[in-house]
């Protein structure tokens, strides 16, 4: 895994949105879509920010991107704050110029007995298309990508997994009380994120430090399911002074 330190989540995000901006418009200017993999969670939203700005300043036209978020907690829908379909149109999509129909998250709505082809098909969606272009990712303290906690093996695909007490309780800040955080979601499998060409991974701040260290020189092994990106060839690791204070 490459790294790339900054010092601090700004000037790694400016990097990243530029990454993402040069690929929509050299696939724009061959005439092709570009299939994005998008995150949610606190690390993207200053790259979505500028995504917006190059969008309102630079003429960035969105009109050729397909999205594919990785994740979605189970039991919700748009109508709630703390889905990440809403974060992602709050963020990105109602700022840009992207084709609704070109907008994928998985839905949090489907029934259960309903979840397994659901998921089928949110695979088969992505592979209509050709694939992942660029997957942008964040990672928890567990060690997951996506919502990938720990036992995701290394060809997992979409499917409904339950999120660990410590994820349950990072996310809790968006929430009225940690009981209130959903148990389970729907989430991209870790097989689905290497699939991907082109990977970027963030993590800022002390607290993600100990699991940057274990994903980059760890062994690989399903209690990290993000040490499985060692296998990748193309991944770069996007993080600040704080995040890689404890890298060799
Ligand atoms: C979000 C996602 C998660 C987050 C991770 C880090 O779509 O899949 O893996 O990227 O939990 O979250 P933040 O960035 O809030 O620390």
């Amino acid at each position: 895994i490459h790294t790339e330190v900054f010092e601090g989540s700004d000037e790694a995000s400016l990097v990243i949105a530029q990454e993402i901006a040069d690929l929509i418009r050299s696939r724009e200017a061959k005439n092709e879509k570009c299939i994005l993999g998008l995150a949610t969670g606190s690390s993207p939203i200053r790259v979505y920010a500028e995504l917006v700005r190059m969008h309102k300043k630079e003429g960035l036209s969105f009109q050729n991107v397909v999205s594919f978020n990785l994740d979605e907690y189970y039991g919700l829908d748009k109508t709630d704050n703390q889905s990440y379909i809403h974060f992602m149109h709050y963020h990105l999509f109602d700022h840009v110029d992207i084709l609704p129909e070109n907008i994928n998250v998985p839905s949090g709505k489907i029934a259960f007995e309903h979840i397994a082809e659901y998921c089928t098909q949110y695979e088969e969606k992505i592979e209509s298309y050709g694939g992942l272009d660029f997957q942008l990712l964040g990672i928890g303290r567990t060690g997951h990508i996506g919502f990938n906690e720990p036992g995701s093996k290394i060809s997992s695909t979409t499917r409904m997994i339950t999120l660990d007490y410590l994820t349950r309780q990072d996310n809790a800040f968006a929430f009225n009380s940690k009981a209130d955080v959903p148990r389970k979601a729907v989430t991209m499998g870790v097989g689905t994120i290497l699939k991907a060409k082109r990977i970027v991974i963030m993590a800022y701040g002390m607290k993600k430090a100990e699991i940057v260290k274990k994903t980059v020189e760890g062994e690989m092994s399903t209690d990290v399911p993000a040490t499985f990106l060692q296998t990748h060839g193309d991944v770069t690791f996007v993080m600040d002074e704080n995040a890689a204070k404890d890298l060799t």
